[in-house]
């Protein structure tokens, strides 16, 4: 990463967590809150970093592959940031911890993929993932993520919210 794209990453996610903090007090369809989910997923470099490292499997529109299991990101995925066990799942499935991505690269793609697929489901009190929290929970690898993925589902139909179909593990 040169030293102009750092700095940038540094001034821009502050500013962005300001606004989303801003705009969570503002209610959830604020204008804030709108511009500061568009800002994140308009990065060039988290979409190149994405359609490189995450699209092959999870394909250009975030559709995912239903016959090899990949499930869908639209609609869905954003759902996941409502629960903090969702952040971390995000961010611990094979798929992204065991990508090339640095950290804060990881964090960008995370964001962008909310904002482009999934803007509507987002946490109202939505902050943007960091490079910190990205590092602390990637280290921790999962048992069993499909036991992970149907407790997270549970929980979230409980708060009557419908993650996509799930369809890894089950033949
Ligand atoms: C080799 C194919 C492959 C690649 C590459 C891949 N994934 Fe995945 N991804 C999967 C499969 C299969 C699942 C379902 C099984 C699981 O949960 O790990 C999944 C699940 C996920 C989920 C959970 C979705 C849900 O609804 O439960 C997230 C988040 C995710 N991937 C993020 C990423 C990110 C970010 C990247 C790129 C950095 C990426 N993946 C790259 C195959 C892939």
């Amino acid at each position: 990463m040169s030293k102009f794209t750092s700095a940038l990453r540094t001034g821009l996610l502050p500013c962005l967590a300001l606004a989303l903090s801003a705009a969570a007090m503002a209610g959830e369809a604020g204008p804030a809150r709108h511009a500061a989910i568009e800002s994140m997923g308009a990065s060039v470099s988290a979409y190149k970093d994405y359609m490189l490292n995450c699209g092959g499997c999870h394909r250009y529109d975030g559709e995912g592959v239903a016959r090899n299991a990949v499930p869908s990101f639209r609609n869905s995925i954003g759902l996941f940031t409502r629960l903090p066990e969702g952040r971390e799942y995000m961010i611990r499935v094979p798929g992204a911890a065991q990508s090339q991505l640095g950290n804060a690269e990881l964090a960008d793609v995370l964001n962008w993929m909310v904002a482009n697929y999934s803007p509507d489901a987002l946490a109202p009190d939505f902050r943007p993932f960091t490079a910190g929290e990205v590092g602390a929970a990637r280290p921790y690898r999962f048992d069993d993520v499909v036991a992970e993925r149907r407790r997270l589902e549970a929980r979230l139909q409980q708060m009557g919210l419908t993650p996509a179909p799930y369809l890894y593990g089950s033949n």
